[in-house]
């Protein structure tokens, strides 16, 4: 019998890793707030995406106060990567600075203090994973400058794409084969009241 799990929510919920006072912290003042963090499902698979990919390189564009660089972060310090993320709200970029300093990984992580498709269309360097989490109308026009800046089979992965600023995205990297992409409409815990979706794209030569 292939019967569903009954509310797999809360099911779920029950079952997400410990977290850290940090992360606990940095959830409560989402929460309070009103901050949109990817919360500990969304922040778990990115762990394990630069975990298990071992990128040299990570770009994160949206820091907000950090949650997410922090997933990423410690990745990239158990596998000798670094990470770069921009936010253009000084204060944000300041707490995000200060949290990343509090969990140990400001040697692994850079906080950039700008506007992300300023910054990208400027830079040279290059990429081994970029994690999407600006303005949903701007991913389309980010996505030409991550294509130029990922490494050949370098991973893209963009957050709420069932947003539907999101739309011209969605189409455009389905469209485009420079890119494998896959999109998940996602039912998440912390995620599923919005149904807004995550997708993971990699780089074509
Ligand atoms: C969804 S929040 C990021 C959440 C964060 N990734 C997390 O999960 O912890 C988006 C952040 O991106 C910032 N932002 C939006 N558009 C931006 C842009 N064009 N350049 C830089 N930062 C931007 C906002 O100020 C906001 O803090």
């Amino acid at each position: 019998m292939n019967e569903m799990l009954p509310e797999p929510e809360t099911y779920f919920q029950g079952l997400l890793p410990r977290r850290g006072a940090l992360l606990k912290r940095l959830e409560a003042e989402a929460h309070a707030e009103d901050i949109p963090i990817v919360g500990p499902v969304v922040g778990e698979l990115l762990y394990l995406l630069a975990r298990f990919g071992r990128p040299r390189r990570v770009l994160e564009l949206g820091t907000a106060t950090g949650y997410s660089a922090v997933y990423l972060a410690q990745a990239c310090r158990e596998t000798g990567g670094e990470l770069v993320t921009l936010e253009y709200d000084p204060a944000l970029a300041r707490r995000a600075q200060a949290n990343l300093k509090e969990a140990g990984l400001e040697a692994v992580a850079q906080i950039t203090q700008a506007e992300a498709l300023g910054w990208l269309a400027k830079t040279t360097a290059r990429y081994d994973l970029v994690f999407m989490d600006i303005e949903k109308e701007d991913y389309v026009k980010a996505l030409p400058h991550c294509r130029r800046i990922l490494s050949t089979n370098g991973l893209l992965v963009a957050d709420n794409v069932g947003f539907r600023d999101a739309d011209a995205f969605n189409r455009a990297i389905a469209a485009d084969p420079g890119w494998r992409p896959v999109s998940l409409y996602a039912l998440l815990p912390g995620h599923s009241p919005l149904y807004d979706g995550l997708c993971l794209a990699v780089k074509r030569a």
